[in-house]
């Protein structure tokens, strides 16, 4: 469990340090699990003690701000969040092979649907549904119905800012270790000539597996990547890159990215690395008001989003999400219901167990990768299994977690998945992450961590139109658009 000790907040003058020691008493008596229902939010009552920021929560005369924002400033110091910084730049003719890659349906076994079919533009790069429907479906997003009724397990995250994220999935099963090695579901038939050959770290590893599902896209049957078994991804890369290879267009823009590579001697690590060239080079964003807030100025937030943000940053939501991108990058229980087909797991095979299945560590079920939550304002529906469609309802669950999961209203999930929510309220809070018990705030609080949240939205990720290429090499339609 990770505390104050290991997320010091870090203020300089003595009065301040004074703050320190109240707020951490307030931590440890949330930490504690005898903690009454007070939570941290009402120690906040206590803490507040300049006149200053009495003012600013009437609204805004300028030093009030300046006092408050100067507040903030300390406090998300101590977090660890800083500035996104810019990726290195990408050269172009990788980025326009992995764009072409991400929309060319050429990669899933029935030429049927490209990555981005899940991760559309029009939906920030996810697909505005709870969970996903892959290959064998019509339609697209929330439109996209699947003639046997059949749903991905788990919701579709968004692709903004991956350089800046590792481990990926929300179960985090691919990553690599403080070495460097990689670890992930292909075991040995990732091999270190392809590993040689990734310029982005994990995310390059990340577009060899979707390729594999055969929910996702490659199918049953119908295909000559269908009838390769499981046991051999190798196979099935290979046969992809044969696919590709037969395109004269695709051979060349490989070469072009690759220079000096023959395409013959290429394998489909290229292809993925490629994916995550293009993803690093268009899907980074990180000029938000919170951005220009880190940069120096004080007016960049509104004074509720101000607040918002002492909220967070004091509260336990700093303590998993912190960092430049929000996220500690460790896997938390934070009581989301489950719903869906599941993984395999539990009773019926109907659940999820999350990072269990990674680490066979029986007090890591149900806990999920820590979400980023720069743009989320755009990214609903939201958790693992996408259960709540609104972001309030979302931050307001984390108020009395228990009570919220027993009462998880359904009537907000699309008529299909509403009988699907597991009975399962005991097993999930048996591993809840202690830093949520006895968390309880007001609606106030809700509704300025909401307003803070959307201080986190770059403008420009709110238009992703020009993402799509016109045309891909197969010649395939890249239908993306609404
Ligand atoms: C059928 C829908 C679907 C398709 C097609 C699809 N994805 Fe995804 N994607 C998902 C879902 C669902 C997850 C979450 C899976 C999990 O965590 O277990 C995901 C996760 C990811 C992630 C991890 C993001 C993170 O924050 O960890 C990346 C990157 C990604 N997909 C890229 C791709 C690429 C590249 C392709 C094509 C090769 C692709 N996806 C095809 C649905 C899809
Ligand atoms: C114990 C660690 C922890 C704490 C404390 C915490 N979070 Fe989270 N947060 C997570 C994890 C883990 C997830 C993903 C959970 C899942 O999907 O099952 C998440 C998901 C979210 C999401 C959904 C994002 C998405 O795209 O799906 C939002 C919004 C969020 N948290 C905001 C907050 C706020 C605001 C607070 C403080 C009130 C907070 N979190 C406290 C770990 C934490």
């Amino acid at each position: 469990m990770q505390g104050p000790e290991i997320y010091p907040i870090q203020l300089t003058s003595s009065d301040s340090r004074r703050k320190v020691g109240m707020r951490s008493n307030c931590l440890r008596a949330v930490l504690g699990a005898s903690a009454v229902l007070l939570g941290i939010f009402g120690c906040e009552r206590d803490e507040v003690t300049g006149p200053e920021i009495k003012a600013s929560l009437a609204g805004g005369d300028p030093g009030s701000i300046a006092a408050l924002a100067a507040e903030v400033r300390q406090l998300t110091a101590g977090r660890g969040i800083t500035r996104l910084p810019s990726p290195a730049p990408v050269r172009p003719a990788l980025v326009r092979l992995g764009q072409a890659l991400a929309f060319d349906k050429v990669l899933s076994g029935n030429r049927d649907i490209s990555c981005m079919s899940c991760h559309l533009p029009a939906f920030a790069t996810g697909d505005g549904r709870s969970l996903s429907v892959g290959q064998g479906a019509d339609g697209l997003g929330p439109a996209r119905l699947h003639p046997d009724g059949v749903f991905i397990p788990r919701n579709a995250p968004p692709l903004f800012n991956l350089f800046a994220l590792q481990p990926l999935f929300w179960d985090g099963r691919v990553f690599q270790d403080a070495t460097g090695a990689f670890h992930t579901p292909a075991g040995g038939a990732l091999t270190s000539s392809m590993i040689s050959v990734f310029e982005f770290g994990t995310l390059s590893a990340l577009g060899l597996f979707p390729v594999l599902s055969r929910s996702e896209m490659r199918a049953d049957a119908g295909n000559e990547l269908a009838a390769i078994s499981d046991d051999h991804p190798e196979q099935v890369w290979s046969a992809l890159m044969k696919r590709l290879g037969d395109i004269r267009e695709y051979r060349r823009m490989f070469q072009d990215a690759y220079p000096g590579q023959k395409f013959e001697n290429m394998t489909f690590a290229h292809a993925s690395n490629a994916i995550a060239g293009f993803f690093t080079a268009r899907l980074a964003f990180n000029n938000s008001p919170w951005d220009r807030f880190l940069a120096g100025n004080d007016r960049a937030l509104t004074a509720t989003q101000l607040q918002g943000a002492r909220r967070f940053m004091r509260a336990p939501c700093s303590i998993c999400h912190n960092g430049p991108a929000f996220t500690d990058n460790l896997f938390h229980n934070v009581a989301v219901a489950q719903l869906g087909p599941g993984q395999g797991d539990g009773l019926n095979g109907l659940d999820d167990f999350g990072r269990m299945r990674v680490t066979g560590n029986p007090a890591e079920r149900y806990a999920f990768r820590t979400t980023p939550l720069r743009n989320v304002e755009l990214t609903a529906p939201y958790g693992h299994d996408g259960a709540f469609f609104s972001l309030r309802d979302f931050i307001d669950h984390y108020s009395e977690s228990d009570i919220k999961l027993r009462d998880f209203n359904i009537a907000q999930l699309e008529p299909a998945l509403q009988g699907t929510v597991l009975p399962t309220l005991n097993e999930i809070l048996a591993t809840r992450d202690p830093l949520l018990t006895g968390v309880v705030f007001p609606p106030q609080a809700a509704d300025e961590l909401t307003e803070f949240m959307k201080a986190l939205t770059d403008p420009a990720a709110r238009n992703l139109s020009g993402l799509a290429p016109g045309r891909v090499p197969s010649g395939l339609p890249v239908s993306v658009r609404r």
